[in-house]
């Protein structure tokens, strides 16, 4: 098989890049390791960026997210028995973040790019990325238990943390960062009314906690554990026990409680590689970052990578330019080191770290100052809705 763009995997930043190939008229095809049910049934998180939600409409995949998804001008910070809000839209000169599940938006791709004719493999694993250092790379990847290869122009490696595009590339031609979080998010997802009409991000003596929700009937809540803890050890009644002793009074005696649809524990990681780029493949998405969730990063930075991709692989075939695909990398971890920041520092403010409890009232010292600076909150503001696109042209 051959095609101008091989697409590995097929999450958000593999399908959006290939509806925005396919609107400058470049040819793809996403390889998918996972069936489609798999894919479009993960429970992810649900926060768009100003940046996320334009790009979504300028590609025209928006009609279902402007309808069901709910616009959030701020968001609460509690502490100490008390609640701070971020005015993001008063800070940040109007700009405000869209509340629409990661799952919703990846059904949304899937069917926008079947609905245009997109070629997705399901159930098709790439095994490695070969000859990209050439100008034909080719996927070698399994189909029905056999053996098959798709020739490329270029790859993009789309395939998340535990991809083959990443591990096709020898060690000593990367540079790892990495830092692993002692705790993890113990996550519930339920039909409930959700505690508050914006985001609770509490942090407490017994650890952190956040309050979020999916539409105005269905809520996402996450506790604070310990990585070696277990759904196993939870009951609903455990669990919603837990996270009204971690919020203010007031909202606890809100809380209302039901029975969970899903619960998961995540575990927390800051991970980065350098380059992003090598020869004809280029790494987007979790494949080359993952943040800790507590900045909803994520799905934004895979959005903001395949910007950048998708018009550097334009400018090389509308006007055979090679200047963009060579700053891909660097521009789009420029962006991404900024949002590693965020999510590194809010984490670090809101979660408890052992008993540490010097580290407690520095962080109530600087949740204190967050809620009386104008300043401190306009910069955690800038960065929550999202730094703007760089221009690349
Ligand atoms: N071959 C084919 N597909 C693969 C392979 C492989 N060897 N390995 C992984 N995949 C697929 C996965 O099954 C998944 O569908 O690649 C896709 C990667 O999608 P995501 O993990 O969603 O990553 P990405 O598209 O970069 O989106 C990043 O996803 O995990 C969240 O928090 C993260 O919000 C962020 C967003
Ligand atoms: C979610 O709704 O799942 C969510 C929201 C905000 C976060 C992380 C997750 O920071």
């Amino acid at each position: 098989m051959r095609t101008q763009v091989g697409i590995i995997g097929s999450g958000p930043a593999g399908l959006l890049l290939s509806h925005l190939l396919q609107q400058q008229g470049i040819e793809s095809v996403i390889l998918e390791r996972q069936s489609r049910i798999h894919v479009e049934g993960r429970i992810r998180a649900g926060v768009l960026e100003q940046g996320t939600v334009n790009l979504l409409q300028q590609i025209g995949v928006n009609e279902r997210m402007d309808r069901e998804g709910i616009v959030h001008e701020g968001f609460a910070l509690a502490f100490a028995g008390r609640k701070a809000r971020i005015d993001m839209h008063g800070l940040t000169g109007g700009n405000a973040v869209m509340i629409y599940g990661q799952t919703e938006v990846t059904r949304d791709l899937i069917n926008a790019r079947l609905a245009a004719g997109g070629v997705i493999h399901y159930e098709a694993p790439a095994v490695a990325v070969e000859d990209y250092l050439t100008d034909q790379p080719r996927i070698i990847y399994e189909q029905n238990g056999s053996p098959k290869e798709l020739i490329c122009d270029f790859v993009a490696g789309c395939d998340g943390y535990h991809g083959a595009a990443r591990r096709s590339v020898p060690e000593n031609k990367l540079q790892l960062f990495e830092k692993i979080y002692p705790f993890g998010w113990l996550g519930i997802l339920a039909d409930v009314p959700p505690v508050d009409h914006e985001l609770i991000y509490a942090n407490h003596e017994r650890g952190f906690a956040l309050c979020s929700m999916r539409s105005h009937t269905r809520s996402r809540y996450y506790i604070q554990c310990s990585l070696d803890d277990s759904v196993d050890h939870w009951t609903d009644d455990a669990f919603w026990d837990e996270l009204r002793r971690r919020l203010p009074p007031e909202s606890a005696e809100k809380l209302v409680t039901g029975p969970r649809l899903e619960m998961s524990i995540a575990p927390l990681r800051s991970f980065v590689v350098e380059p992003m780029r090598f020869g004809t493949l280029f790494l987007a998405g979790d494949a080359a970052h993952i943040v800790p969730p507590t900045g909803a990063k994520g799905l934004n930075l895979a959005a903001s990578d395949v910007y950048y991709l998708a018009r550097a692989l334009t400018a090389f075939y509308t006007e055979k330019r090679t200047d963009l695909l060579d700053r891909y990398s660097e521009t789009a971890l420029r962006r991404v080191w900024k949002a590693v920041r965020f999510s590194w520092w809010f984490t670090t403010l809101m979660h408890k770290f052992g008993d540490d409890l010097l580290n407690h009232r520095l962080q109530l010292a600087e949740l204190d100052y967050l809620a009386g600076s104008t300043a401190a909150r306009t910069a955690m503001a800038e960065n929550y809705v999202g730094l703007p696109f760089e221009k690349f042209e």
